[in-house]
């Protein structure tokens, strides 16, 4: 079964760039750029990659993302992670990016987006890996602050296919970004948001009902709803799960206990993402084998999971169906 799973071309739909940043890079890069980071060595780093929940992650993943600073640093971390896409035969990518976590620090939206472009130019030319990029807001920060990073991606829009939303989920509710978004659906981007990650599904239905968002990331509360999880088959709306992220933030204490193959069994479109590889324990085949060691997954389902997640790509139809 890992042999197929390896061997099987894939789409990664939930990938925060900044989360594929190894500890290696981030050394390599804070010496560079003599940014002070509070470890000494590798094995430091991954002694503090010990969560336990959302916010316990982000306090850490923030401050590692310090050390990106050049064009060339966010082009080298991008490149980083399309090795790890051919590794994992990650044929297509929407791959999320936090420009508000650079802007923030004084680094320009452009030295960001042209790092991160470049290398994705250059993962088409090499590998024939095709990718989008999607810019999120962080939920903790204010609607003012959302809509100027709005603004500023306007000079960017053809290298930007979507926005989406994500950070501190519990007491950020969607409705806070209703504006935004709505802006965002007039400019043409296609819309996504985190939900139902560790809150519960009222923030699935206002993700749904205010932001119109095409595609969930997380949202495995969605099963506590028998009303939503009937919303969600009947327009299979794309859940993108991400399991090893939910076992180290604690959302399922176990493999054993994570939803996913109930979700897929009640008929949801549901795909199979590796969120932040660099801090949760590998990318996207590992979260793979943590499933099929775990629940009892078929082969069928496998395919299914990997089918969905071209479906749920924002490919279009015409390529969809070259992958299916
Ligand atoms: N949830 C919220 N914010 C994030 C995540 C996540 O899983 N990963 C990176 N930023
Ligand atoms: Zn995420």
């Amino acid at each position: 079964m890992k042999e197929f799973i390896k061997q099987l071309p894939k789409a990664e739909l939930h990938l925060h760039i900044e989360g594929s940043l190894e500890p290696e890079l981030m050394f390599k890069l804070a010496k560079k750029n003599s940014i002070e980071i509070p470890y000494k060595t590798v094995e430091e780093v991954k002694e503090a990659y010990n969560f336990t929940n959302l916010q316990s992650f982000l306090d850490i993943y923030y401050a590692g993302a310090k050390v990106l600073i050049t064009k060339e640093d966010f082009y080298a971390l991008t490149w980083d992670y399309i090795l790890k896409c051919k590794e994992n035969n990650i044929i297509h990518a929407e791959i999320f990016f936090d420009p508000q976590t650079h802007t923030q620090r004084g680094i320009a939206f452009k030295t960001v987006i042209s790092g991160i472009k470049e290398a994705l130019v250059d993962a088409k030319k090499e590998f024939g890996i095709s990718s989008e990029i999607i810019m999120c807001f962080l939920r903790h920060l204010s609607e003012k602050e959302a809509f100027e990073t709005l603004e500023q991606s306007l000079d960017f829009k053809e290298d930007i296919i979507g926005v989406g939303l994500d950070s501190s989920e519990l007491g950020n509710p969607p409705k806070k970004f209703e504006k935004v978004f709505n802006k965002a659906k007039e400019y043409g981007y296609k819309l996504v948001a985190h939900a139902g990650e560790e809150a519960d599904v009222s923030y699935i239905n206002e993700a749904l009902n205010l932001l119109h968002i095409e595609r969930i990331d997380h949202g495995v509360q969605a099963i506590h709803s028998e009303t939503l999880m009937q919303r969600l088959k009947e327009k299979q709306i794309p859940l993108t799960v991400c399991p090893n992220s939910n076992i180290e933030l604690k959302v399922f204490d176990s493999y054993k206990e994570h939803n996913i193959k109930k979700l897929l069994d009640y008929g949801l479109n549901i795909t199979v993402n590796s969120d932040d590889p660099a801090y949760f324990k590998g990318y996207l085949n590992q979260n793979f084998f943590n499933l099929i060691e775990n629940l009892p997954l078929e082969k069928k389902d496998i395919i299914t999971l990997v089918k969905n997640s071209f479906k749920a790509s924002f490919l279009s139809e015409e390529l969809k169906n070259e992958y299916l």
